[in-house]
């Protein structure tokens, strides 16, 4: 018979178990939980294009046959606890039984039928989102870097960035490729991810639905800097695009008297030509072409808004704000850094 004082301990020990118990529950579930949002940026259940669509469709079979399943294994298991728990004065071992055969035919053909079912729709949507671009769609070539994105325009002469640009409404046909290392272009609401393997060019064909803009990333770890290599889709209106178009193919304007007039001479006299394209200026191939710098929303492959303090944050150390990045700090001074930013910023 245990005394009062060990029964008090006992009962203290079982109540500490308790307590973690529950507070490790508790936090693997606000820690679980904690990643749910329905409006999260890069939802793969908020389909805005044909082929995220056809996507979210064989998801969406996939993932109701596993609820099913699941609810099939989980209340035969609870009814098997239940029904065959020990009881006082029960039979030890239960009956056994060895090769039986209709059993075992059911348990190989019940998930065989699973396969197929599941099969079907994976290849019909394989074959329709594999399936050639459309005469009319807008070819864009998609290069991966180490760590940015470029989106050259063949037919429109355009080359831009970090930022897509596609009209609502057409289809868009992207060929990529990279000089480097294997990236993985991923844009969750508007199509599956895709790799973008140095020297093969691989396909991904989609007609987004809505204007609007979606965030990317790549998906393939790629060095250092692979999470700092995030793009967005901007979706525009079939006018806007035309818009855009003509904005991007348009000579860049001389800079005003002062600070950006300094900043064009600072980066035509330094290192920045070496790499970076500004038609007129400079036709360097190694980083971003800047033409129209100042029409994008993001700097450094979408890690951090356009402003003049981030630009000229970046132009004084780019490592320093994107690990391992490629663009060297070129030691330019405060004023300078300023002065070119301002000027790259007026790039419209
Ligand atoms: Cu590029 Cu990861």
């Amino acid at each position: 018979m245990p005394s009062d004082h060990a029964r008090g301990t006992l009962g203290d020990a079982k109540a500490a178990v308790d307590v973690r118990t529950t507070s490790t529950i508790g936090l693997a579930l606000s820690l679980g939980l904690g990643g749910c949002a329905w409006d999260a940026p890069m939802s793969t259940v908020a389909a805005r294009s044909d082929v995220a669509r056809e996507i979210l469709h064989v998801y969406a079979i996939i993932t109701w046959i596993a609820v099913g399943i699941a609810l099939v294994v989980g209340i035969a298991l609870a009814w098997v606890v239940v029904r065959f728990r020990s009881r006082p004065g029960a039979p030890g071992m239960p009956a056994q039984i060895r090769g039986h055969t209709l059993l075992e035919i059911s348990w190989t053909i019940a998930p065989a039928i699973v396969l197929l079912v599941i099969a079907i729709p994976t290849i019909q949507v394989i074959f329709r989102t594999q399936a050639a671009p459309p005469r009319d769609a807008l070819q864009v070539r998609v290069l991966g870097h180490q760590w940015w994105w470029e989106f050259r325009y063949p037919a429109l002469e355009v080359v831009t960035a970090n930022e897509l640009h596609v009209p609502a409404g057409r289809p868009v046909a992207l060929t990529l490729d990279g000089p480097d290392v294997i990236h993985s272009f991923w844009v969750p609401m508007l199509g599956g991810k895709r790799d973008v393997v140095p020297g093969r060019q691989n396909r991904l064909t989609f007609t987004a639905e809505t204007a609007g803009e979606y965030r990317g990333q790549c998906a393939e770890f790629c060095g250092v800097s692979h999470a700092n290599m995030a793009m967005r889709v901007v979706v525009d209106a079939p006018d806007a695009f035309a818009r855009w178009v003509a904005a991007q193919k348009a000579e860049p304007g001389e800079p005003a008297p002062g600070p950006a007039a300094d900043g064009k001479a600072i980066f035509a006299r330094s290192a920045c030509v070496g790499c970076h394209t500004i038609r007129g200026v400079s036709s360097g191939a190694l980083g971003p072409d800047l033409t129209t710098f100042g029409s994008r929303r993001t700097l450094a492959a979408g890690i951090l808004p356009i402003t003049v303090e981030t630009v000229t944050a970046w132009l004084k150390n780019p490592p320093a704000l994107k690990p391992d990045a490629k663009m060297p700090a070129l030691g330019l001074t405060d004023e300078q850094a300023r002065a070119v930013a301002t000027y790259l910023i007026g790039l419209k």
